[in-house]
């Protein structure tokens, strides 16, 4: 059952118990990043990928139609190499005539006050939906699981954007699978821009010293193939590999110039949760999910649970010649090797943002409860009750500020996160004062550690529609597959 590939021989030599390893036998819950829940990869025989640059999802160049940026893209199929000289089928996102990208998809730069138009082809032979997680849009441009894009067929996301400069990205979210169509690569970033975020003087060019970072763990068969199966108790644990990719490439290398470097870090996998560092190098974070920090925070490691974001800016100006490594815990995602100074260089500003709005005076509560029902094969559920595209579980009245509570009473980590628009959290556990200053900004996902609750501010500005949902749920993809959402309309 276990063949012993280098890989997993050095799991096994840190002391993990060899009958822990089985796939489809994980232990503990996933808040351990490095849990025995996690699949193993058998790729001994396939050689490693000679090309180690690390690639950039390329921004695309939208056309001007009527004052509007249009984007013509197609979710197909694609084939890629992980592995030299091995073919791997995935799924992808192009420009019309374009086969660019054969994982992932391309940047999607707009800028807060513009009109767009995102036209997605849906070019596979099973339906799908495109979301925009993080995007305050009106429910019916959402890309939830009722904007259903058939095989064959184009669905348009036609809006003007309306938020802050951030890093938010887009995603299938077809109803009971998410989790296998986003594996298979189909996740891109959406970069807002504002007047704000153009003034400062932050890096700012994009591949060169503002790099988007998606951050994926992956199981491959023996051909090379991304392997997603989960058992029944990997859709409990999520489900988490062993191969991790950047940007779709395994342990790459990225140059760069000894300057401040930003990293736009999304945390693109399915289940797991990530302790990013540095090494002992610290570094500063300037963004949260959904826009700027009032201040840079500094930090010596950073906590991403799935789907969120963070810009950070690591200060590499007196570092020509030395090498970093981004690392999860013991297990190195990438390289970054630092060259001479060309070009002059951004000091880091004291104040990133003036504009956050913290609402006050709350006057209505809700509560969500994150569980499971009884039995090998229950279903994940919020509240009690597992997602069901018929419902609408709750109505929340535009223009009143409100107070969600989540409460997670299960032994494992979770996590939670709305569409619609971004919130803000006021404690964490009853405590106000146990909300780290990285997460004082505006947020869509929150991690809920095993038996922990979060509180947080959210109010509803615009988009009434009593029609048609926006979704809140975990996104652990697994647990959300198996009905951990529910859905709510903004309504007058
Ligand atoms: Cu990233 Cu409901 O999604
Ligand atoms: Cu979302
Ligand atoms: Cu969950």
């Amino acid at each position: 059952m276990i063949t012993t590939t280098r890989r997993n021989f050095l799991k096994v030599s840190v002391a993990i118990p060899a009958v822990m390893l089985i796939k489809g036998c994980g232990g503990s819950n996933n808040s351990s990043p490095n849990s025995s829940s996690v699949s193993l990869s058998d790729v001994s025989a396939l050689p490693t990928s000679t090309d180690t640059v690390l690639p950039i999802p390329h921004e695309i160049n939208p056309s001007l139609v009527a004052g509007k940026k249009v984007f013509n893209l197609n979710i197909q199929t694609g084939v890629h190499q992980f592995f030299k000289d091995t073919n791997t089928s995935t799924y992808c996102v192009n420009e019309a005539n374009s086969s660019a990208l054969t994982y992932l998809a391309p940047t999607l730069r707009i800028k807060n006050g513009e009109q767009v138009e995102i036209n997605f082809s849906n070019n596979l032979t099973e339906s799908t939906t495109m979301h925009g997680h993080g995007m305050h849009v009106p429910a019916i441009m959402d890309g939830g699981v009722h904007q259903e894009i058939m095989p064959g067929q184009t669905w348009s996301a036609q809006y003007t954007v309306k938020q802050k400069a951030c890093t938010n990205w887009y995603h299938p979210h077809f109803m009971g699978n998410t989790a296998q169509q986003t594996y298979k690569g189909l996740a891109g970033l959406i970069i807002i821009d504002d007047n704000e975020s153009e003034a400062l003087d932050l890096p700012k060019t994009y591949g060169v010293d503002d790099i988007p970072l998606i951050v994926q763990d992956r199981v491959f068969d023996a051909s090379g193939a991304l392997d997603y199966s989960p058992s029944r108790m990997e859709i409990r644990h999520g489900y988490m590999g062993d191969t991790f990719l950047v940007n779709g490439k395994i342990s790459p290398i990225l140059t760069v110039e000894a300057k401040q470097i930003r990293f736009r870090i999304l945390n693109g996998s399915n289940a797991r949760i990530y302790n990013f560092s540095f090494g002992a190098k610290n570094f500063t974070q300037i963004a949260t999910d959904n826009a700027f920090l009032a201040n840079g925070v500094r930090l010596s490691s950073l906590k991403l649970s799935p789907a969120e974001r963070a810009e950070i800016v690591l200060d590499l100006t007196a570092e020509t010649g030395n090498t970093f490594t981004l690392t999860n815990g013991s297990t190195t995602l990438m390289t970054i090797k630092v060259t001479a100074l060309t070009k002059a260089i951004t000091t880091m500003p004291a104040v990133l943002t003036t504009t956050l709005t913290k609402f006050n005076n709350p006057t209505n509560t809700r509560t969500f409860t994150l569980g499971r029902s009884a039995g090998m094969n229950g279903k994940f559920t919020i509240n009690g009750v597992s997602m069901d595209k018929n419902t609408t579980n709750e109505r929340v009245k535009k223009g009143v500020v409100e107070v969600w509570e989540v409460v997670n009473p299960m032994n494992m980590a979770h996590n939670f996160h709305i569409h619609a628009t971004h919130f803000w959290i006021i404690e964490r556990n009853g405590s106000t004062s146990s909300v780290p200053a990285n997460e004082q900004g505006y947020k869509d996902t929150v991690l809920l550690e095993a038996g922990s609750r979060v509180k947080f501010v959210v109010k509803m500005t615009d988009y009434t529609n009593s029609k048609i949902p926006y979704m809140y749920h975990c996104h652990i993809l697994e647990h959300e597959d198996d009905g951990m959402m529910g859905q709510f309309t903004v309504v007058d």
